[in-house]
């Protein structure tokens, strides 16, 4: 049998009586980058809560390294080298973003000195040295992505999941992303990346899954998906926005 990194089974969530997620199913494969798009409240953010143990699946399974990890917390499946970023990114404001940066590496080292070394280095390589001792709030949305992308990396995730990390940016800052991203990949990391921007997504995944009301609609490579009937009807009924 094929190891996967990751391996979402018949994963459903209700939240009382809506379906917010529906019995999807999909696996991804080291080194890989996945998409994973869809409309507005298509479950992709709930399906990322339910992979990293914020929200207990409904049924299904979710397998992480041969690990079933379903009924672990966020800080249980974190350690075991799964990491996301968040839609709305919520930096710990009062803390500096150097600080902010160390938090994620306290998943990895419990030694102040080291946490901040490793800190320093993915500070270093997002571009925000010259950040480093101010507070975490004051920065614009750019650089909060930036710094949300550099607390993640801190925790040397092997699978890094990524909630819309371009959202609510302009395209040279979300160009200076997607090169970040690209840098990451050829490190060899392993993605699952939500965005709505389609040329972005086609740019940098190798496959797509997309979501359509709670459940898979298709998955494919990315030329698979563009010229997909049921995508095209999906996302031109939907009327959606980032
Ligand atoms: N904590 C929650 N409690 C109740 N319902 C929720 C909760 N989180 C999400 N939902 C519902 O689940 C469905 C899917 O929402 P979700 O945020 O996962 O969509 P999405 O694909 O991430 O959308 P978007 O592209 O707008 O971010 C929606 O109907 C939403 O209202
Ligand atoms: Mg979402």
């Amino acid at each position: 049998m094929i190891q996967h990194l990751l391996r979402v089974s018949h994963v459903s969530k209700h939240f009382g009586g809506n379906v917010a997620v529906h019995d999807v199913s999909f696996a991804v494969d080291e080194k890989q980058i996945v998409g994973l798009i869809g409309p507005n409240g298509a479950g992709k953010t709930t399906l990322f809560n339910c992979i990293t143990g914020f929200f207990p699946v409904t049924s299904g399974e979710v397998i992480f390294d041969i690990k079933k990890i379903n009924d672990l917390r966020p800080d249980e499946v974190c350690r075991l080298g799964m990491a996301r970023t968040w839609q709305r990114v919520k930096p710990l404001g009062s803390l500096s973003v150097l600080e902010n940066v160390m938090v994620g590496a306290f998943s990895v080292t419990n030694k102040a000195r080291q946490a901040e070394e490793i800190a320093i280095e993915q500070l270093k390589s997002m571009g925000l040295t010259d950040y480093a001792s101010k507070s975490a709030g004051s920065l614009p949305i750019g650089l909060k992505k930036k710094l949300e992308l550099a607390r993640v990396l801190a925790t040397h995730p092997k699978l890094l999941l990524l909630d819309e990390i371009c959202g609510g940016l302009n395209h040279t800052e979300t160009d200076a992303i997607l090169d970040i991203i690209r840098t990451i990949r050829q490190r060899g990391a392993t993605i699952v990346f939500i965005e709505h921007d389609m040329k972005a997504v086609t740019s940098i995944c190798d496959r797509i899954v997309v979501l359509n009301s709670g459940e898979k609609l298709a998955e494919g490579t990315p030329e698979e998906i563009t010229n997909n009937p049921d995508v095209i009807a999906a996302y031109l009924g939907g009327g959606h926005h980032a």
